[in-house]
């Protein structure tokens, strides 16, 4: 039990109507260390028990009366302050972390429930760009926390691989396929067909008739057509091909790349069981859902020709999830701008008639821009991802050059903390915040950055390394009891807090801010606390403490979907 858990636990005795998840919001932790080391208010008590809050908290001193775990504890005006015992609180901190190793911080919330992440989810046939980096990353780093605390999970890419785009790429294929063109798609497939989809979208105005062709190749599609399925596939693997590798730079595998394509054939049910519930009203030939009286604009679910829609595919997508997985949360991690999108799909679901609608959860997101100019696919200014990361490791390549020459392994140092600052700064702030994608920042080795936190790390690595002396939690606590010593420990604490916040609201950016402050209070504590001494205890203490900072840094760096390289 954590000493804020003991805090807590205090205050039930004293009133035993609070539940510990209510104790737990009441404790704060006072900006201030003359305060006291966890402050509770007792405000709230004062209509219950027609007493002054003041009095409140001093009656409630009392009554804890004195306990080993804390220095002193006091009242200070309606406040109940407590001190903790550094020696104990070391000792106890400390213990458990050095005996959780690489799982410090990690609790079982999650055991025996199914939670699927979906994320990334790219658009076959079309660039894999900087704009996607948010969703791939976020997700990435969500599906971690969630397994890290005991849920099972699936990551599943919904690929783009549907939708009349592909009755226009193959109507495009079909009228300009030329074997050069085919040579072209096989070397450089995205850039290739991404041509092809904007000649054809160009040629559509001068002929209309185009826009009914790439309908009639999509309705073939739908309808098992030899050719047209043919030339899909190969769409989607020289596409795949191509998102794989950047997947492969970010050490992203999925359990699933059920994309859009994977739900044709469950069309008719899902449009039975909407027929079935009444819910489908024609209009102009189409079928649609409405949903006005509900907020949103009504959704077609079946055009007038027969085709489907992206939200009918999602809906087949949810209900096959559900039927699967049978999963406690599902989880979307898409754009801001699909907001109505989903909106409209989970009323749909709701009414429906299925209560899990609202286990589905959209994770949303602001945008990314680059320093020199907005992101935009459609006017062909395109950031490939994999361009980003190739220059993130060659910046970072000249970096290591100019401060270490004769490190081993410098190829594989640079891919590490090249992309890991990619994923750093992406992961940095609240998901909702729009960003300005930096290099400078991005890069530096200084200041809240990916190289920093992992620099820290590797250095905790080499006085490890470093060690004559067997590393154990046998160690005299008292050596830990220093302010510096005592910060570091406080914010070892604060992990498990961390992790949870991140896994219950979906952002990953609680562990990055925690981890780079860990790191910071660390190297205040390796500045002012000689750790490799000729004093064994003093040592051995010392060792102790940098080697539960080593595996927090260790796990939180790889939560966020980082590496964390041993020597840099
Ligand atoms: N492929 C879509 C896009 O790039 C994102 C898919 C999001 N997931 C979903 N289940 N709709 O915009």
């Amino acid at each position: 039990m954590d000493f804020k858990e003991k805090v807590a636990e205090l205050f039930i005795q004293v009133d035993n109507e609070i539940t510990l998840d209510e104790a737990l919001q009441m404790i704060e932790i006072p900006p201030n260390q003359d305060m006291g080391d966890y402050a509770v208010p007792c405000f709230k008590f004062a209509k219950k028990y027609k007493k002054s809050p003041a009095m409140i908290a001093a009656d409630i001193v009392q009554k804890i009366g004195n306990l080993e775990e804390f220095e002193k504890i006091e009242s200070a005006g309606p406040y109940v302050n407590f001190f903790v015992d550094k020696k104990h609180f070391a000792e106890k901190i400390l213990k458990q972390a050095f005996q959780e190793k690489e799982k410090c911080g990690s609790t079982n919330v999650g055991q025996g429930k199914t939670v699927i992440v979906e994320f990334s989810s790219p658009n076959i046939a079309k660039p894999f760009h900087i704009g996607h980096i948010r969703s791939t990353l976020i997700g990435n780093s969500i599906h971690k926390i969630y397994t890290y605390l005991g849920y099972n999970t699936v990551s599943i890419n919904h690929l783009g691989d549907y939708g009349t785009q592909f009755g226009m790429l193959i109507s495009a294929y079909k009228k300009w396929g030329t074997p050069e063109i085919v040579d072209a798609i096989e070397k450089n497939p995205i850039p290739e067909l991404l041509k092809l989809y904007i000649k054809y979208n160009a040629e559509m105005e001068q002929h209309p008739e185009y826009k009914d062709e790439a309908r009639y190749w999509f309705k073939e599609l739908e309808n098992g057509d030899e050719e047209a399925q043919r030339l899909w596939s190969w769409f989607r693997e020289v596409s795949l091909k191509e998102f794989n590798r950047v997947y492969d730079m970010f050490g992203i595998k999925f359990d699933s790349y059920a994309g859009e394509s994977f739900y044709s054939d469950k069309m008719p049910e899902i449009i039975a069981e909407l027929e079935d519930k009444c819910l489908l009203k024609d209009s102009e030939g189409a079928k649609v859902v409405e949903l006005q009286d509900h907020g949103f604009t009504d959704a077609v679910i079946q055009k007038s020709d027969g085709s489907t829609l992206y939200v009918t595919r999602d809906i087949a997508a949810a209900m096959y999830r559900k039927k699967t997985y049978d999963f406690y949360k599902n989880i979307y991690v898409v754009g801001a701008p699909q907001k109505l999108h989903f909106d409209q799909w989970r009323k749909i679901i709701d009414l429906m008639g299925h209560e899990w609608a609202y286990d589905c959860v959209h994770v949303m997101f602001g945008t990314v821009s680059l320093e020199d100019g907005t992101l935009s696919t459609r006017k062909g200014r395109v950031v490939f991802l994999e361009d980003v990361l190739k220059k993130a490791i060659e910046k970072t390549t000249e970096i290591i050059n100019e401060r270490n020459t004769n490190l081993e392994n410098k190829e594989l140092v640079a891919k590490q903390v090249g992309i890991g600052a990619v994923i750093f700064q992406e992961l940095f702030n609240n998901r909702i915040k729009d960003y300005m994608f930096s290099w400078d920042k991005t890069l530096s080795f200084e200041g809240e950055t990916g190289p920093y936190v992992q620099y820290t790390y590797a250095r905790t690595c080499s006085l490890l390394r470093k060690a004559d002396v067997e590393i154990d939690a046998d160690v005299d606590f008292s050596v830990l009891t220093d302010k510096e010593s005592f910060n570091v420990i406080r914010k070892i604490e604060g992990f498990k807090q961390a992790v949870l916040d991140a896994h219950e609201k979906y952002e990953p950016f609680f562990v990055t801010r925690y981890i780079v402050s860990l790191a910071q209070e660390f190297n205040r504590f390796y500045h002012e606390c000689p750790i490799i001494v000729e004093d064994v205890e003093v040592k051995k203490a010392r060792l102790l403490l940098t080697k539960v900072v080593n595996s927090v840094l260790k796990a939180g760096i790889e939560l966020l979907g980082m590496e964390a390289p041993e020597k840099m």
